[in-house]
């Protein structure tokens, strides 16, 4: 991971444009990296705010080659290397919000969303899209927002590097991605749980067609979670948000 480091100004999107370099021929690892973005994407169509100077935006373009069950681990896989380098190099206790999203006091300060392409019985290529608030003060979060969205520098008071925690990330996300690629799922999905701030919580969850209100159990070896519906029975989740009803 990170052999290729291409870093741009300005990108439509970093995800989009990891996407061109490896049809191009770029190796798998290949790490994007912009100063802003002018159409940044968030996970179920949103659009994920990406003001210059102060944030991280940044891909990376995979050639798994793992089956497509395995799809939501790769996200979980990404998501424990991010908040394991956050930790690190912070000191902040970060936490996961199933399945991807880096929270601070129950407040998103991160999240990952992958793109891919699968053929066959193959994830034949994927995105890994990251998207950090590094140091947006108060007044560069939008107001409809607030409420649930902060940064490092917001908690700590302090400004971060954005060179630093580019070189954590890139080498946790070899480290994990590597277990996943040796098939150590259990590894991951264990430091998924320890880092989870979902497991034990009652939860929202928002599905295409219903929503459930229900308690947050664990998570299997493809990455759903398990929840415990008030009825006593369980259900597994693919997709879907998920919010954290108060503990
Ligand atoms: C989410 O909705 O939680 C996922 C947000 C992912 C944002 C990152 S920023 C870098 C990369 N490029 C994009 O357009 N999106 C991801």
């Amino acid at each position: 991971i990170g052999k290729e480091i291409v870093v741009y100004d300005e990108v439509e999107s970093t995800n989009s444009k990891a996407n061109e370099l490896l049809k191009q021929g770029y190796p798998s690892g290949t790490v994007v990296i912009a100063d802003r973005q002018t159409k940044g994407k968030g996970r179920l169509g949103r659009t994920w705010i990406s003001p210059s100077g102060k944030n991280l935006y940044m891909s990376i373009a995979l050639k798994p080659g793992i089956p497509p069950k395995y799809a939501t681990l790769l996200t979980l896989t990404s998501v424990v290397a991010c908040t394991t380098a956050l930790r690190r190099y912070t000191d902040i206790p970060v936490m996961i919000k199933w399945p991807n999203d880096m929270l601070i006091d129950d407040k998103k300060i991160g999240g990952i969303l992958t793109e891919m392409k699968i053929e066959g019985e193959k994830i034949k290529s994927a995105v890994v899209g990251i998207g950090i608030n590094v140091n947006m003060t108060e007044e560069d979060i939008p107001e409809e927002i607030k409420d649930i969205a902060s940064s490092l520098k917001i908690y700590k008071g302090e400004d971060f590097s954005r060179e630093i925690l580019i070189v954590e990330i890139i080498k946790e996300f070899d480290k994990w991605y590597q277990l996943l690629e040796k098939r150590q799922r259990k590894t991951i999905i264990d430091r998924w749980m320890q880092l989870s701030g979902t497991i034990g919580r009652q939860v929202k969850i928002v599905l295409a067609d219903r929503e459930l209100v229900a308690t947050a159990e664990a998570i299997d070896e493809e990455g759903r979670l398990i929840v415990k519906l008030n009825d006593g029975t369980y259900e597994k989740i693919c997709a879907g948000d998920v919010t954290l009803l108060r503990a």
